[in-house]
């Protein structure tokens, strides 16, 4: 596990777009799977700008949705497949042909995550895994307590996830209790994963996630051992970064 350490918000995003550019340039059919969230927004519109400027070429990237809300179609507002497409399949103009999704209004949800798992298993996996870290240490919404072989599935969201997402859709009564999730085996398995964190808020769960023994406690934590793993962190989220 390497770590960076950026001064701000816009150098972590600069640095989390040039090793996704990199990897598209050294594979330009990459399977990846990127969160949404606010924290990957800078790296995405950063992504978008090379892209128009004729230095970054993206149609043949493969790429695979992270998590979805149960009970949640395209159309919500609510959607992370539509958070998605404003946040980087429309800037990137990346074609719905080359998209695996985890739907949320599937009749039967738990068929979709077998499915799922199994189209990204037929990708050879995913190349790159781009993530944020979720207030209780979740990666996707592997919530705790989840182990490096929770597969994908349909989880209930805790608290804590709940409050998080309260901020983007209004108030918590607004946020679905139960999620669709890739799950830790298959993140964990990318050739490549960036964990971005942003911001004193993540400071306490970026510290548990780094320096204490790994557990169900603290998804993120299984980070550790893994080989090709990348925490940028800017210098507000880093645990001295007082
Ligand atoms: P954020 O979300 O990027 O909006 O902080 C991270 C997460 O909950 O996974």
């Amino acid at each position: 596990m390497d770590v960076l350490q950026t001064d701000d918000y816009d150098a972590l995003s600069l640095a989390a777009a040039d090793i996704v550019a990199d990897t598209i340039a050294a594979k330009p059919d990459a399977a990846v799977v990127l969160a949404t969230g606010d924290t990957p927004v800078g790296m995405f519109r950063e992504l978008a700008a090379r892209r128009e400027r004729g230095e970054l070429d993206l149609t043949h990237i493969r790429v695979f949705q992270l998590d979805e809300y149960l009970g949640i179609g395209p159309e919500d507002r609510r959607s992370l497949r539509g958070w998605m497409r404003r946040a980087f399949l429309g800037p990137l103009a990346l074609p719905d042909e080359n998209l695996t999704t985890l739907p949320g209004d599937a009749t039967d949800p738990h068929a979709a995550c077998q499915d799922y798992a199994d189209a990204v298993v037929a990708a050879g996996g995913y190349d790159l895994a781009v993530l944020g870290l979720g207030p209780n240490g979740h990666l996707g919404y592997n919530e705790p307590p989840s182990d490096p072989l929770s597969p994908t599935r349909v989880v209930d969201l805790t608290p804590e996830s709940i409050e998080s997402a309260a901020y983007y859709w209004g108030s918590t009564d607004q946020v679905p209790p139960q999620a669709l999730t890739a799950g830790m085996d298959l993140l964990l398995a990318a050739k490549r994963i960036l964990l971005l964190v942003s911001g004193p808020h993540k400071r306490a769960i970026l510290r548990r996630s780094v320096v204490e023994p790994p557990s169900p406690a603290v998804p993120a934590s299984y980070l550790q051992g893994i080989e090709g793993v990348t925490i940028i962190a800017d210098h507000a989220a880093w645990p001295d970064g007082e």
